[in-house]
């Protein structure tokens, strides 16, 4: 049995992480930033023996993170597995080009809303709950980051604040893993592959089961030498 926190857990990925890891015999506490609206979530709450807490957390919000991770503490004498999924594809509100568009396009509040949320806020989230971590002796940090955050990969337009933040986040991954290795933490950067989701659409050619059972594998699998890397959900290492 694992004690695991998945932030944004009430659709999409987030959803599919809290079920399998429910489905497991894990403890999660499955974060969201709205639990009233969270009616699958809380349906897996209320069917879960006790093995899904859900609690109130938008990662943006430090305030917010404090306060969850005043909860978690509560909830967790030590925490196993953190998975930073929360994410967002484009500025709530906002049209598309102005975080994804041509460079005449771009505008700062919509980028720099895509790093708070996607690279601002894992940080924040994982500096609260290091404490919890380092109690665990041997955890792990999964940052839900994306090919589109590979620098190599970015040859083409588009996706440029959504790039920028993942790339961002890559690099919080090896900072994190560098700092963390000492209370034994393993951190690393998990591309889930294009996935239909709300954000990945319905012509993405996998399914949330298969690519979150394929990164819960991986993290399975996963030891202190595979820190600071970039994979893929079948475990393949992607460049950054
Ligand atoms: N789907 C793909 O093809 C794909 C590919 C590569 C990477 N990813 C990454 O995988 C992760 C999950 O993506 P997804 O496809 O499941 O996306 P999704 O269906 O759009 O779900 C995003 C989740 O993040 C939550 N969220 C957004 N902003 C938040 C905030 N400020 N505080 C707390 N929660 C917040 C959303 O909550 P609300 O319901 O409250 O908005 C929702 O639960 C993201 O980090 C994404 O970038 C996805």
């Amino acid at each position: 049995m694992r004690r695991v926190v998945v932030t944004g857990a009430n659709r999409g990925l987030g959803l599919e992480f809290a079920r399998q890891l429910v489905a497991s015999g894990d403890e999660v506490v499955a974060t969201t930033r709205s639990p009233k609206a969270a009616d699958d979530l809380n349906k897996l709450a209320s069917t879960s023996d006790g093995r899904c807490t859900v609690v109130r957390l938008d990662v943006a919000d430090p305030a917010d993170v404090a306060a969850a991770a005043r909860q978690i503490g509560e909830r967790f004498e030590a925490l196993d597995v953190l998975v930073n999924n929360a994410g967002i594809w484009r500025a709530a509100g906002e049209p598309e080009r102005v975080s994804a568009g041509a460079l005449a396009d771009l505008r700062a509040e919509p980028v720099l809303e895509l790093l708070r949320v996607n690279a601002v806020a894992p940080m924040l989230v994982t500096q609260a709950l290091a404490p919890l971590l380092a109690a665990a002796g041997k955890a792990v940090v999964v940052n839900l980051s994306s090919g589109l955050g590979s620098l190599a990969r970015a040859t083409g337009r588009g996706n440029v604040a959504y790039g920028m933040s993942k790339a961002a986040l890559n690099m919080l991954t090896r900072h994190l893993a560098a700092e963390l290795a000492g209370q034994g933490t393993v951190v690393v950067s998990m591309s889930p592959g294009w996935v239909a989701t709300d954000m990945g659409g319905a012509s993405a050619p996998l399914e949330p089961p298969e690519s979150v059972r394929g990164m819960l594998n991986v993290v399975d699998a996963l030891t202190p030498a595979r820190s600071g890397t970039f994979l893929d959900h079948t475990g393949a290492t992607l460049p950054w």
